[in-house]
């Protein structure tokens, strides 16, 4: 979604707010601009497209003591230069760029208007640069301070005024907003990978914060004018870690990571001695967990199917009650919280506006809301009331692939930890404590596999639907597969129960509707066979994901993706894999933006 970028200090200030855009171009975006003020005017250059395109737009050193940059991800107005920010008042005094939404800018652009004020854009952004302007009194801070109490809505903001030299405000309410602090120099940033190049130092601001900053200096306030003191902390994230390291794309640099990110996601956590789980950030007593009665997960996309799939494993192995709902359905429909009961809220980014909003509408109702989520520092995991930080490092291939596997991780080890305060025996916890810490070794093993699946990837990039289908715990699996090719290669795919598609979906069956099969060596490998000969009785093409030597399943399939045998409850890290790589080759075949597909925004911060 949208990114900002400011920066007040001595380096050349186009490189930096460019580079700073291009670290978040990751985000998903469709147009950028940049507004860099010195004593002559603000310069203001932007454009739709590509940040080379701006880069191409962008003639010379752009000399200036401040400036602001931004990736736009329209919501209000078309993709043109005109809707990109940075936005201007009338007298070009004024410039701004806003993450978010302005839910009341009509009412506020309608009013300008009948003041006079000519507007250059389509978009909710621009009324917040003419009533800057129009309230500004000397007091830049000020001025935003007055504004954005006039806002409905959500909005990161970041201000430059020609009469105040070397000086940005910031604002934020609902959109993540982070002070970079640096050797006399600052930054602003929507998302610390802009800043990651220049410092580790960061400050998150909250909602209803104001920061005013220099090159040499900085001050947040409340709404109130009052100060608020802010504890400065260092991001955990490695440069190298945000840069593709010679892999060709993001996406498949983390699909090979995930043997260390697995690792780290556990390291710590499993205890040898008790065989069972340890979580300190959870935040509940050992009564609280013992008096557990329901878990319940909420959640948008992939961290959706990571949840489904940890539902499966709460239940057999914790026997408590899992349900797991889309977040954006959570809100809307007055969740009845119950007693003893907990939620997860899972998110890679942490920004997710539908599991943000879902959270602090359950947290209204008196839930225990723990997090599950990747970025240090990000809304969700410093509103929830605990929860575990999965450590996968950045996750810059909008489609997610070594999260969901962390995730995976994370609530495998929460699962083990309430099934032995309950029913689970040492004996069968020594075994989950095991076969989870083989689960690295065993994902290093299917990423040997990337050629074959490449080759598979090959013969059926042209195919136009896919069905993906998976039984028990490995149904969210097939889930999870499908969204991967949707994403990325467009490619229109469903993940079904193997079951479910004799009710329905079996018309679609045709030779250029090809099928893949999760078939674990588990208690349903019997069905699953029976649902894949459903299939091949009607011409339908089958790529089998099997275990190694199923010489049954591969005789039946047209082509087999062989994984090796693994602990029953494991089988969905194992089968997860070559789906990633599948989406990834086929998407390669067919020339698509890896990264950063179509229409999609890696960190979806409106509902
Ligand atoms: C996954 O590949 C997606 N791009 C998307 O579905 C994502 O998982 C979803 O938007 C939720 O994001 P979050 O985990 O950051 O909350």
């Amino acid at each position: 979604m949208c990114g900002i970028i400011g920066y007040c200090g001595p380096k050349p200030m186009g490189e930096v707010l460019l580079e700073g855009l291009k670290r978040m171009e990751y985000r998903g975006y469709d147009s950028a601009g940049i507004a860099v003020r010195s004593n002559a005017e603000i310069t203001v250059i932007k454009r739709a497209g590509k940040i080379a395109t701006l880069r191409e737009a962008v003639q010379g050193e752009l000399e200036g003591d401040c400036g602001i940059g931004h990736t736009r991800w329209a919501t209000h107005g078309g993709v043109t230069d005109e809707n990109a920010h940075p936005h201007l008042d009338a007298a070009g005094k004024v410039a701004i760029v806003h993450n978010g939404i302005i839910e009341n800018y009509s009412v506020l652009r309608e009013k300008l208007a009948a003041e006079g004020v000519e507007f250059a854009s389509e978009t909710d952004s621009e009324v917040i640069a003419h009533l800057i302007a129009k309230l500004y009194d000397g007091n830049l801070a000020a001025a935003v301070q007055q504004v954005v109490q006039l806002l409905k809505g959500t909005y990161g903001i970041a201000v430059t005024h020609i009469d105040e030299p070397g000086v940005l405000v910031g604002a934020r309410n609902g959109s993540p907003l982070v002070l970079g602090v640096g050797e006399q120099e600052m930054f602003l940033a929507s998302d610390v990978t802009a800043i990651l190049g220049h410092t580790k130092q960061a400050i998150y601001l909250e909602d209803g914060e104001i920061v005013t900053i220099t090159a040499d200096d900085y001050r947040t306030t409340d709404l109130q004018s009052r100060k608020v003191d802010k504890h400065i902390q260092i991001i955990n994230w490695e440069l190298e870690e945000i840069e593709k390291g010679g892999y060709r794309h993001f996406m498949e640099k983390e699909i090979f990571e995930q043997p260390e990110s697995i690792l780290r996601a556990m390291q710590g956590r499993l205890d040898h001695e008790y065989a069972t789980g340890h979580l300190g950030g959870l935040n509940m007593s050992k009564k609280e967990l013992l008096d557990l009665e329901r878990v319940k997960i909420i959640a948008a996309g992939t961290s959706f199917y990571a949840g489904l799939v940890a539902s499966y494993l709460i239940e057999s192995i914790a026997r408590i009650p899992c349900t797991v709902e889309l977040a954006a359905e959570v809100r809307y429909r007055n969740p009845i919280v119950e007693r003893n009961s907990i939620y997860f809220a899972i998110s890679q980014s942490g920004e997710t506006a539908d599991t943000l909003y879902a959270m602090r509408e359950l947290q209204r109702k008196g839930a225990r809301v723990l997090g599950i989520c990747n970025v240090v520092g990000a809304t969700i995991p410093r509103e929830s009331d605990g929860g575990v930080y999965i450590h996968s490092g950045p996750e810059i291939a909008v489609a997610s692939t070594k999260a969901f596997t962390s995730q995976l991780t994370a609530l495998y080890v929460f699962t083990l930890l309430i099934a032995r305060m309950r029913h689970m025996s040492y004996e069968a916890g020594m075994m989950f404590v095991q076969a989870l810490e083989e689960v690295p070794d065993q994902v290093a093993k299917v990423l040997n596999l990337a050629p074959a699946i490449a080759e598979i990837a090959h013969k059926y990039h042209e195919a136009r639907n896919f069905l993906f289908l998976g039984r028990g715990i490995n149904y969210p699996v097939a889930f999870e597969g499908a969204l991967k090719l949707k994403e990325i290669s467009y490619i229109h795919a469903e993940g079904y129960s193997a079951a479910e598609v004799k009710h329905g979906p079996i018309a679609l069956i045709s030779p250029d509707t090809p099928s893949l099969f999760l078939v674990p060596d588990d208690a349903l490998r019997e069905k699953v066979i029976s649902n894949m000969k459903e299939v091949k009785a009607r011409n339908g093409q089958v790529i089998a994901v099997c275990v190694e030597d199923d010489h049954e399943v591969a005789a039946l399939a047209d082509d087999v993706i062989m994984v090796p045998r693994v602990h029953e409850l494991m089988y969905p890290f194992v089968m997860t894999i070559p789906l990633q790589l599948f989406a990834y080759y086929t998407a390669l075949e067919l020339g698509r933006d890896v990264d950063q597909p179509r229409n999609l925004a890696k960190s979806v911060t409106v509902e």
